[in-house]
């Protein structure tokens, strides 16, 4: 099969498409030959050999993709060769096909080509899972940064639809504009101090829950606009890894800060996320309730210019791959 193939760490020019052995199925496995597959933040920082893969996963980048049954291995059950599916993967997805445990397997949302629904899987599960984790309530507020990226699309419209406020932070008026027609109550401006204007546009109340991509550079930020018994979840580290935490600043608002890494959660973990994200999000998607992300589409063979695409700063929403 043709896989991507990253044999050092470096920019986009380390990925090059070449023929590799296609994998078999093992005991509760499924072979899916993949139509599309999803391009993330997590792909870049492996190609830079800043994230490689948990112990026993594949080496070939790519977390997620869309395609048919190819082979079911042994005990597994309810899936047919042929059938569609999308999959939330540890790696393997720049590749014509990829294994997986099946309970990281789901038909696709009802409506939606296999291409588009390549691009959902990853950014719905790592939503809902850890809007999970933080216990987002109806009727709190949730600050998303990066409104018009994968996630932040994502969280806003679903933070919406359980009945949250929104704020959310992005680049540029465009995408502030978007992040509104998204449904955001509050768009704010990254390059301004969206802290001071956060608490002013919540009364001084700030935000009870933080989806934060950003990491170190804005921690400090974070747990300042955190209201009382408020929580922030890190998930990214665009802005580094190592902060400084005030340790009084937290304390006097009893509040939390955790993180988490999907990739890195044991396969029972995965599969009832993924099982969640098929049963609840799913019908959300179908009804419009949840509009997919704008997506941006690339063949295999130009592999270099997603990833180009994905840093240049301009992008919008999902890139994917297609085979
Ligand atoms: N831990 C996990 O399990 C997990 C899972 C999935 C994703 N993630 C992480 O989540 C992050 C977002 O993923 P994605 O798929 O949404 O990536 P993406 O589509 O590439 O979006 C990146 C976002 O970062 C925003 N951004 C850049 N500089 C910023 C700043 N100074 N302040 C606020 N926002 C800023 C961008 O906003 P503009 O375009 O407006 O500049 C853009 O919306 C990545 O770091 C990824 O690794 C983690």
């Amino acid at each position: 099969m043709r896989a991507v193939v990253t044999k050092e760490a470096g920019g986009p020019e380390v990925l090059t498409v070449e023929e590799v052995e296609t994998p078999t199925p093992r005991r509760g496995q499924l072979l899916i030959e993949v139509v599309a597959a999803g391009v993330n933040r997590a792909d870049v920082l492996q190609r830079q050999g800043h994230y490689p893969p948990p112990p026993g996963e594949s080496p070939i980048i790519g977390l997620e993709v869309a395609g048919h049954v190819a082979a079911v291995g042994e005990d597994v059950t309810g899936w047919s060769v042929g059938d569609p599916c999308v999959a939330l993967l540890a790696g393997g997805g720049y590749a014509e096909f990829v294994v997986v445990d099946a309970g990281q397997v789901a038909p696709p949302p009802d409506g939606v080509d296999l291409v588009e629904a390549a691009g959902i899987m990853e950014v719905a599960a790592t939503v809902v899972s850890n809007m999970d984790v933080v216990g987002l309530q109806p009727g709190e507020t949730l600050l998303v940064h990066g409104g018009t990226g994968g996630i932040g699309m994502f969280a806003i419209q679903y933070a919406k639809a359980l009945g949250c406020r929104v704020a959310t932070t992005a680049g540029s008026p465009e995408k502030l504009a978007l992040c509104r027609e998204l449904g955001a109550d509050i768009a704010l401006d990254y390059h301004d101090d969206w802290v001071a204007e956060l608490k002013e546009a919540t009364d001084g109340h700030g935000a009870d829950v933080i989806l934060d991509i950003m990491g170190a550079k804005y921690l400090g930020s974070n747990v300042r606009s955190l209201a009382r018994l408020g929580r922030l979840v890190i998930i990214g580290m665009q802005g580094g890894v190592k902060g400084e935490l005030n340790i009084n600043a937290l304390l006097t608002k009893s509040a939390t800060v955790t993180a988490t890494s999907l990739r890195f959660r044991p396969v029972p973990e995965k599969a009832a996320i993924v099982a969640r994200v098929a049963s609840q999000i799913w019908p959300l998607i179908a009804s419009g309730d949840i509009r997919t992300a704008h997506q941006t589409r690339f063949p295999l063979a130009e592999v270099r210019a997603a990833h180009e695409q994905l840093t240049g700063g301009s992008n919008i929403g999902k890139i994917v791959l297609t085979f």
